[in-house]
């Protein structure tokens, strides 16, 4: 059985049962400043978990999301992990519960019609022992023991089987599913050889059924929700390695093709750690990176595009490793093509993707092989690298972390990461400070023009929220000296009507001359100001909040790095040249300051 067919027969199993199927959202939240991506297929549905009622009008949901997570990059490469992934889900809000959530995780792995076919002897479960939180999951174990025999259902602790999005949200006890993916089969295990497969990769997490009846505030759970949701998460690449009888998803028909295309051009056959792994990590790496740039994220030295760049370089300094014979976008074709049903957007933004990776690409080979020279020079006879020296090879050489931490490994070196990481916030706060100065002491003509425009922007977002309503968030912005460009969620067409009066409270807001003036907040404090937040912020607890117009006359709050005029009366007239479509449910507005 195929991915496709995979992902399908998950689908469909939820539709026929009454759920409505919706679209994986981009991997960018949309309003969640507490993550860079989303990391879970609960992240966009987080307020319907929390209570609201879906924009639908359904209580049962199921799609397939794309997911990133960086947390496991030192185990990209193993049998189990990648930095993108798929995760399949199913919920209810407020409607069925553990009866009916195990019965269909169970039917849908085990069946051969309808589901993957999976064998039920090969299957392993866990469920909540109980804590000062939550009692003893006693429910899910007897509903598990009408599929499953007993001795195969193991009691844990909240450590592995109560599951939360982070400190603060919806969360609940829940029951895991693992599957035998040895040859020879385990069978019956107690407790101790169950713990001692799991760490050995011998069995595998294929599914995650969360009970979700709890709220967690600050990492502590606060109580109860107003309804019982069921929240589950199935890691499509994992699935799909057990259905098709492998021990590792770099071998399923996900990743594969693409393991292989970097394995023909390698031109090395012998590396250090394996050529294996280092194939596998090139390949992992450039798959998230198209579906990062696919959904809008750029290489840069902040927030989601320093992770891309970190992704995209250690794939070209590992590309040099192993002497691929051409460059990363050429092998961009070897990924899109597995996704060409299921991505059909990938195929229309390919000559943008491979675009956006060979620039990263040809600008990061000016230095890398410099940046390695230098390397050698600075780490020669030392036993450790110090956050400065590391600094040192990202400032001049690009050199993210995991390329110097790499580098050092294969020689005993260590790195200094927590010195990297505190020499990266200062230079952050310094380049900062060397910006406002600048502005302070007058600049160039073309960067007075963009600071006005990067103004307008946060007026026209609160202009839009107001007139249109409070789902028009920022998806994108892109200013030049001659115009601005402002991309927003919003599912239509805006009337001439709603321009005028979007372009009309902008310039009444110029007029009145607002002030505009910034905090810089320590996170939790910065959300108590409910400002509209762009992005989370990575390096720092501390973040910006830039605020127009002052007591009764307080306009717009935003999350922003800046920098912004003084005075809203410095921009000048606003107008509207254009509004259009941009993809499904995200408009564009072309302005120009007169
Ligand atoms: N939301 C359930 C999981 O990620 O496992």
């Amino acid at each position: 059985m195929q991915s496709n067919e995979i992902r399908a027969r998950f689908l469909t199993f939820f539709e026929k049962r009454g759920h409505a199927i919706i679209p994986s959202a981009s991997l960018i939240p949309e309003n969640d400043p507490s993550v860079l991506f989303n990391t879970a297929g609960m992240q966009p549905l987080v307020p319907y978990l929390l209570g609201e009622s879906h924009p639908s009008g359904a209580t049962r949901l199921a799609n397939s999301q794309k997911c990133v997570r960086t947390v496991d990059i030192d185990e990209i490469g193993d049998n189990t992990h990648a930095t993108f992934f798929e995760m399949l889900g199913n919920w209810s809000l407020g409607d069925y519960f553990k009866e009916e959530a195990i019965e269909w995780s169970f039917k849908l792995l085990t069946d051969k019609e309808e589901g993957f076919g999976l064998d039920p002897k090969r299957l392993y479960v866990t469920v909540f022992e109980g804590d000062e939180n939550a009692p003893r999951d006693d429910e899910a174990f007897e509903i598990w023991k009408k599929y499953i025999p007993e001795h195969r259902i193991y009691f844990m602790g909240a450590k592995n089987n109560w599951w939360s999005p982070g400190d603060n949200g919806p969360c609940g006890p829940d029951s895991e599913m693992f599957y035998d993916v040895t040859v020879e089969g385990l069978g019956d295990m107690t407790k101790e050889e169950y713990l001692k497969a799991d760490d050995e990769q011998k069995i595998v997490e294929i599914w995650n059924d969360v009970f979700m009846e709890y709220e967690k505030k600050d990492g502590k759970v606060i109580g109860k929700l107003s309804k019982k949701n069921v929240d589950t998460g199935s890691g499509l690449e994992r699935v799909t390695m057990v259905v098709q009888g492998k021990n590792n998803i770099y071998d399923t028909d996900l990743l594969q093709p693409i393991v292989h295309q970097v394995h023909k051009v390698s031109q090395v056959r012998q590396v250090t750690d394996g050529n294996e792994r280092v194939e596998r990590i090139i390949a992992d790496h450039l798959r998230t990176s198209i579906f990062m740039i696919a959904d809008g994220v750029v290489p840069s030295n902040t927030d989601r595009g320093y992770i891309l760049r970190r992704l995209l370089r250690r794939a070209v300094r590992l590309s040099h490793t192993l002497e691929l014979s051409c460059g990363l976008e050429e092998l961009v074709g070897s990924v899109i093509h597995i996704y060409t049903d299921s991505y059909p957007n990938l195929v229309k933004d390919a000559v943008r993707i491979q675009n956006e990776i060979k620039k990263e690409e040809e600008k990061f080979r000016l230095t890398l092989v410099h940046g390695m020279k230098e390397f050698e020079r600075i780490s020669e006879g030392k036993s450790e690298l110090s956050g400065a020296e590391t600094f040192s090879l990202f400032s001049s050489y690009g050199f993210p972390i995991e390329i110097t931490k790499e580098l050092a490994s294969e020689r005993g070196i260590v790195v200094d990461e927590k010195g990297f990481e505190e020499e990266f916030k200062k230079h952050k706060e310094i380049s900062a400070v060397g910006s406002e100065q600048k502005f302070k002491g007058g600049l160039a003509d073309t960067s007075e023009i963009s600071t006005r425009y990067h103004t307008a922007t946060h007026l026209l977002q609160k202009a839009l929220r107001t007139v249109l309503g409070e789902h028009v968030f920022q998806k994108g912005s892109n200013i030049t000296a001659e115009r601005m460009r402002f991309d927003f969620s919003h599912g239509e067409k805006m009337t001439d009507e709603q321009k005028k009066m979007t372009e009309d409270l902008v310039n009444e807001k110029i007029k009145e001359a607002l002030p505009v003036m910034y905090e810089d907040l320590p996170i939790d404090e910065a959300r108590k100001r409910n400002p509209i937040g762009l992005f989370g912020d990575k390096y720092g607890d501390v973040v910006r909040v830039y605020t127009i117009g002052e007591g009764d006359k307080k306009w717009s709050i935003e999350l922003c790095g800046g920098p912004h005029v003084k005075n809203t009366s410095e921009l000048g007239h606003f107008k509207i040249l254009k509004e259009e479509a941009v993809s499904a449910g995200v408009r564009r507005i072309k302005a120009v300051l007169e």
